[in-house]
C-alpha cells in the first residue's frame, strides 16, 4: 500500500495485469474489426495512458489508420442524459466510412461515451466500436455497453493509470483504489 501524504492507495490491478491484458485486446480488436482503415480516436485526459500502451500492441498485428483525440467535459446532473456532456475539443481526422475504435479510460455512468457516440455518428464512421479499460457496470444511469472492457470492477473511486483523483496519480502504472 502507497502513502502519499493522507492518501492512501491500494493496488486493485498490477502493471503486470493490465500489460497482459491489453495484448488480449489487442488480438480481439482486430480479430473482430476487419477493416484496414481502423482509426483510434482517444478521450483525454484519463485514456492517454491506456491508449499509449493499445495501440502499440494493436500495431503487433496491423498498422493503424490514424489516431486522434477529444477532449469532452461533463457537468451538472450526472443523474441525466447526454446533454450534459460538451465537446471542448473535436477531433480533426476525418471518419468518413472509416473504422473507428473509440477509447476511453472507465466506463462509469455511460453518459460520456454515449453522447461521444452520437457525436460521431454524424460524422458517417462506417462503424464505431468502443473500448474502455475499466467498466463499473453497477454504476450505470444509461443504457450503454462497452464492446471491449479490459477490466470490470467495484463502484469504488480508482486512480492510476491515467486515472485521476484531482489530477494526481495518472502516471502510476497500476491501478488503486483511493482511501
Ligand atoms: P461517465 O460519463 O460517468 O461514464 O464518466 C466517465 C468519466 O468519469 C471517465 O472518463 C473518468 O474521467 C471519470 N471517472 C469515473 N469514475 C472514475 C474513477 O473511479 N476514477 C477516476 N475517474 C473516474
Ligand atoms: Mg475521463
Amino acid at each position: 500500500m502507497d502513502q502519499i501524504e493522507h492518501i492512501k492507495l491500494k493496488e486493485l490491478i498490477s502493471e503486470e495485469e493490465i500489460r497482459k491484458r491489453i495484448s488480449e485486446l489487442a488480438r480481439d480488436i482486430l480479430q473482430n474489426i476487419q477493416a484496414e482503415e481502423l482509426i483510434i480516436i482517444g478521450l483525454l485526459t484519463g485514456s492517454f495512458v491506456f491508449l499509449a500502451d493499445l495501440i502499440r500492441e494493436c500495431h503487433k498485428h496491423r498498422p493503424l489508420y490514424g489516431i486522434d483525440f477529444m477532449t469532452v467535459s461533463s457537468y451538472g446532473s450526472k443523474m441525466h442524459s447526454s446533454d450534459n456532456v460538451r465537446i471542448d475539443h473535436d477531433i480533426r481526422i476525418d471518419i468518413a466510412n472509416k473504422a473507428v475504435l473509440l477509447v476511453d479510460d472507465i466506463l462509469d455512468t455511460g453518459q460520456t461515451l454515449q453522447a461521444v457516440v452520437h457525436h460521431l455518428r454524424q460524422k458517417n464512421p462506417e462503424k464505431i466500436r468502443t473500448c474502455v479499460m475499466l467498466d463499473k457496470s453497477e454504476a450505470r444511469k444509461v443504457d450503454i455497453t462497452a464492446d471491449y472492457v479490459g477490466f470490470k470492477i467495484s463502484n469504488a473511486f480508482v486512480v492510476g493509470y491515467g486515472l485521476d483523483y484531482d489530477n494526481r496519480f495518472r502516471e502510476l502504472s497500476y491501478i488503486a483504489t483511493v482511501s
